[in-house]
């Protein structure tokens, strides 16, 4: 990955295909000043080999690593990434959380089509929020075999008060370890429906948005665990390292951290503390809340935090605990004493005695809440699933990119998710962060949001973003199973 800042690039010229995508005037947001700075960088995703601390695995990572080495960009400035494939087959970059140009989404057939392997594409956009973001194909299961980086944009008017940053990329983990690539699982389950595992029956009870407490209980043990059949990820990975190898970040007693946590996972939603050290929660999905204190975190797939904790006089783990999987990951906070990996298994059980914040219970600061109005368009999307064939629905059909939710350009948006089925699905809306409505009124900025079984959660936007854009679970199995819809300005 080479980086490089300058300034005053030319746009390109922006490229329109897909069924329906209308021409699209630039935008205000999307719009350059003379004084935009331009950051490019050069990304290959290829086949690697990677260790994952002690395991070796072949698998597909950008850049030979895993995750991808960080971007780290200022809110404003335009990112020209260039992708180089070197896989197999065809990928695309999405570019998750961003309200970018509609051409630089990477779904293929809305927004282009796929990169052919053995070529290159040009990504270059305005990113026009502060944030924690990440990138990751937009094709197959390709983001389960470790293809993800994370994107941060700084805001050089945050007045956060911390110290310095640790940004945490949570996994789990198939390709190459347990001899099945993501694929494979796929298409078993395709072909064998639930009868591959019993997981399918994961509720989350704990996680009513109706009636539940500021700091809820959360349910232990099997409640969230994820859907990929009979397969056990024996390992989920923190910063690309399993629980017993795991990075070691050095600091001082008395700092004050940044955390960035990041939920990668294909499958699997994470509960993430620091025993003893409480947090205090700053963004969701890049955007600031009203600041939040909490022990533990649950982070769906999608979904990011940001938290700030001071450093004890010890060493202490980050811990992140594989919801229904009886696993962790952890990132050492180094303290004082070099810390004991082994010590993991003790803090694991800590922290899932520990009460859960969801992100259901944040509070959208004052700058980033949406101004009161009513919707004026409110799309229901039913969630079911898993038919016969492992079809997972939305308003009984499965994917189709020609098939799209009408909305025009300055509505105020409401989405609807209607959770029919037993499990869970972090719900994900491309190019717009809308707003959470709570019982209590307004909630968290977010672009992905975990929808409870029969339970309905309501999010609304404003249409400010043109272009065709896709919605859908980001269980990936989910999603490539037909969980997706399109977002679509007429
Ligand atoms: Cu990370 Cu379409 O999503
Ligand atoms: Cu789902």
């Amino acid at each position: 990955l080479a980086a490089c800042t300058s300034g005053n690039a030319s746009p390109p010229a922006p490229t329109r295909i897909g069924p329906k995508s209308p021409q699209v005037a630039a935008t205000e947001r999307n719009r350059r000043t003379a004084s935009t700075r331009s950051t490019s960088v050069s990304l290959e995703a290829d086949v690697s080999e990677i260790d994952l601390g002690g395991i070796q695995v072949k698998t597909w990572t950008y850049g030979g690593e895993v995750p991808g080495k960080e971007i780290r960009i200022t809110r404003g400035d335009v990112l020209n990434a260039e992708l180089s494939n070197k896989l197999p087959q065809p990928t695309t970059v999405h570019w998750h959380g961003l309200a970018l140009r509609n051409d630089m989404d990477g779904v293929p057939v809305l927004t282009q089509p796929e990169i052919k392997a053995g070529t290159s594409f040009s990504y270059e956009f305005v990113a026009p929020d502060a944030g924690t973001y990440w990138f990751h194909p937009h094709v197959g299961t390709q983001l389960d075999r470790g293809l993800y980086t994370p994107l941060i944009v700084e805001d050089p008017a945050d007045g956060s008060d911390y110290d310095t940053e640790l940004v945490i990329v949570l996994d789990d983990w198939l390709d190459g370890i347990d001899g099945r690539d993501p694929d494979t699982v796929l298409a078993g389950l395709k072909k064998n429906g639930m009868m591959m595992g019993e997981s399918g029956d994961s509720s989350m009870p704990g996680m009513d948005h109706g009636d539940m407490p500021g700091m809820g209980g959360m349910p232990q043990s099997e409640l969230l665990g994820g859907d990929a059949g009979d397969v056990t990820y024996r390992y989920v990975l923190a910063n690309g390292r399993i629980s017993a190898a795991p990075r070691t970040f050095r600091a001082r007693p008395g700092q004050r951290i940044r955390l960035r946590l990041i939920n990668a996972a294909a499958d699997t939603a994470f509960r993430v503390g620091v025993p003893g050290v409480p947090m205090t929660i700053t963004h969701t999905d890049g955007f600031p809340v009203v600041p939040q204190r909490a022990d533990v975190v649950l982070l769906g797939m999608g979904e990011r935090l940001d938290a700030i904790i001071t450093v004890p006089n010890s060493t202490v783990p980050v811990l992140a605990l594989a919801e229904g999987r009886d696993t962790y990951a952890q990132v050492l906070l180094q303290s004082g004493r070099p810390g004991d990996p082994a010590a993991g298994d003790t803090a694991a059980s800590q922290v899932a005695a520990l009460p859960v914040l969801t992100a259901s219970n944040l509070k959208a600061a004052d700058e980033v809440t949406l101004r009161e109005k009513a919707p004026d368009v409110t799309h229901t999307l039913v969630l079911e699933g898993p038919g016969a064939k492992y079809d997972w629905t939305i308003n009984g059909k499965t994917y189709d990119p020609g098939d799209g939710l009408p909305i025009r350009t300055g509505q105020r948006v409401r989405l609807r998710f209607e959770n029919k089925s037993t499990m869970f699905h972090p719900m994900h809306v491309h190019g717009h962060t809308f707003q959470i409505l709570g019982k209590n009124g307004r909630g968290a900025r977010k672009d992905t949001a975990m929808t409870v079984p029969g339970t309905t959660l309501d999010v609304d936007f404003d249409a400010n973003n043109p272009g065709q854009w896709l919605t859908h679970c980001h269980n990936i199995y989910h999603s490539e199973a037909g969980m997706m819809t399109v977002v679509s300005y007429v």
